[in-house]
C-alpha cells in the first residue's frame, strides 16, 4: 500500500504544505501549496514577527489545501514531516507544533526534519535515479555550504561561508541598487541584459591557499559593490552592468569551489540547493565548470526556494529507515544539521594540494 506523507514548511516567510505518496520506495508529489508571505517586501527584509502572525493564520487552510489537491483526508495520512530548523523560531513553531500535534492526534508517526537537507533532497523529486555519492552546493539566503555526501544521511562539510551567505549578497546588493526583496530574482533578470565587461569585482577567496579552497566569503563583494554604486554618476545607466558584475563574481567563485570539490572527492554527480539554485546562470556555470563527465542535479525554482515537498521527502526518507521523532522534540532555531561530519579525513586529495 502506498504511504503517504505531508510535509510542513514555516521556517521562514513561507507557508507550505505538501502530501507525497510513497510506493515501492519512490516518492510523487501530489501535492505543494507555496504560500509566500507579501507583506514583508516594504520591510526589504521578513520580520519575524508578522512572519509568525501570518504563519498562525495561514497554516490550516494551507495544509487544508495540499490535501484536497493530493484528493486525500487526513485519515489517510501515514505520516507527517515537519522543518524543525535552523530559522525563525516564531515561524517554526507554528508550522513544527501543528505537525506534531496533527500527527499525535491521528497516532501516525512524526518526524522532524533539517531544513537544509530538505534542500537536499529537493532535486530528487524531479529525478528521482539521483543517488548518492555527489557533491552537493547549498546556496541559501541564510547559508551557503559545500558537502559531500557518500551516502543519503552522512554529509561531510567541505567549506562554507565565512561571513555572508550567497543569496544574502543577492539580497544587500539588490538593497544597494534600490531594487526591493528578495534580490536573487531581479539581479537574474537585470544581470542577462547587462555587459560583463563594464564592472570587475574580486573573486573572494579563489586561487588563494588550498586550506581555503571551500571556504566562502562575499561581504568584501558586497563592499566593492556598494563603492561603484557610490561612484556611479548615472546608476540608472549602470544597474544592469552592475549587477551583472557582481552576479558573474559569485557565480565564477560558487562553481570554480563545486567543480574542484566534485574532482577532489571523486564523484560523478553534483547536486545544487537552495534559492539561489534558482538562478538559472548557476546552474550553467556549474555545468561549463566540471565537463560532461559529471551531472548536474538541480531541481526547477518551485522545489528550490523553501518549500514542503522537500521536507516531505527528506521526511519520508528518513521515516523509511523506522526513525521516529518523540512527541517532546522542540524546533530549534540553530538546529544542527543531522549526519554533519568534518571532512577530516576521506577526501581524496589530488596530487599537490595540502
Ligand atoms: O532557500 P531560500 O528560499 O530561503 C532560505 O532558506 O534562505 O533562499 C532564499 C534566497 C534569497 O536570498 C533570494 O534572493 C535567493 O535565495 N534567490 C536567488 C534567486 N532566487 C532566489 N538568488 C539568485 N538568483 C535567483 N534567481
Ligand atoms: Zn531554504
Amino acid at each position: 500500500m502506498a504511504e503517504l506523507v505531508l510535509g510542513i514548511e514555516t521556517s521562514c516567510d513561507e507557508t507550505s504544505a505538501a502530501v507525497l505518496s510513497i510506493q515501492d520506495g519512490r516518492a510523487h508529489l501530489r501535492s505543494l501549496v507555496i504560500l509566500s508571505q507579501d507583506v514583508h517586501r516594504i520591510f526589504g527584509g521578513v520580520v519575524p514577527e508578522l512572519a509568525s502572525r501570518a504563519h498562525l493564520r495561514t497554516i490550516g487552510p494551507v495544509v487544508g489545501q495540499a490535501l484536497l489537491e493530493a484528493g486525500a483526508s487526513a485519515d489517510d495520512l501515514t505520516g507527517i514531516a515537519a522543518t524543525a530548523g535552523p530559522g525563525l523560531i516564531g515561524p517554526l513553531l507554528v508550522g513544527f507544533t501543528y505537525g506534531k500535534t496533527l500527527a499525535w492526534r491521528r497516532g501516525i508517526p512524526f518526524i522532524s526534519v533539517h531544513h537544509l537537507e530538505g534542500h537536499l533532497f529537493a532535486p530528487t523529486l524531479e529525478d528521482p535515479d539521483l543517488a548518492p555519492p555527489f557533491v552537493a552546493l547549498l546556496v541559501s539566503g541564510g547559508h551557503t555550504m559545500l558537502l559531500h555526501a557518500p551516502e543519503w544521511g552522512t554529509y561531510q562539510l567541505l567549506g562554507q561561508t565565512r561571513d555572508d551567505a550567497a543569496g544574502e549578497a543577492f539580497d544587500k546588493v539588490a538593497a544597494l541598487l534600490r531594487l526591493g526583496y528578495p534580490g536573487g530574482p531581479v539581479i537574474e533578470r537585470l544581470a542577462r541584459e547587462g555587459n560583463p565587461t563594464r564592472f570587475r569585482f574580486p573573486r573572494p577567496l579563489l586561487g588563494g591557499p588550498a586550506s581555503q579552497r571551500y571556504e566562502f566569503s562575499f561581504s568584501g563583494l558586497k563592499t566593492a559593490v556598494l563603492r561603484a554604486v557610490q561612484q556611479s554618476d548615472d546608476l540608472a545607466r549602470d544597474t544592469n552592468d552592475i549587477a551583472r558584475g557582481f552576479q558573474d563574481a559569485v557565480l565564477e567563485v560558487l562553481a570554480t569551489k563545486t567543480a574542484q570539490a566534485a574532482e577532489e572527492c571523486g564523484v560523478a554527480t553534483v547536486v545544487l540547493g537552495g534559492g539561489v539554485a534558482c538562478n538559472r546562470a548557476l546552474a550553467e556555470s556549474v555545468r561549463r565548470s566540471v565537463g560532461q563527465t559529471v551531472r548536474v542535479s538541480v531541481a526547477t525554482p518551485r522545489l528550490n526556494t523553501d518549500n514542503a515537498a522537500m521536507i516531505a521527502a527528506a521526511g519520508a526518507w528518513h521515516m523509511s529507515r523506522g526513525e521516529r521523532s518523540s512527541w517532546d522534540t522542540e524546533a530549534r532555531d540553530n538546529l544542527p544539521f543531522p549526519g554533519l561530519v568534518s571532512a577530516d579525513p576521506p577526501i581524496r586529495l589530488s596530487a599537490g594540494t595540502t
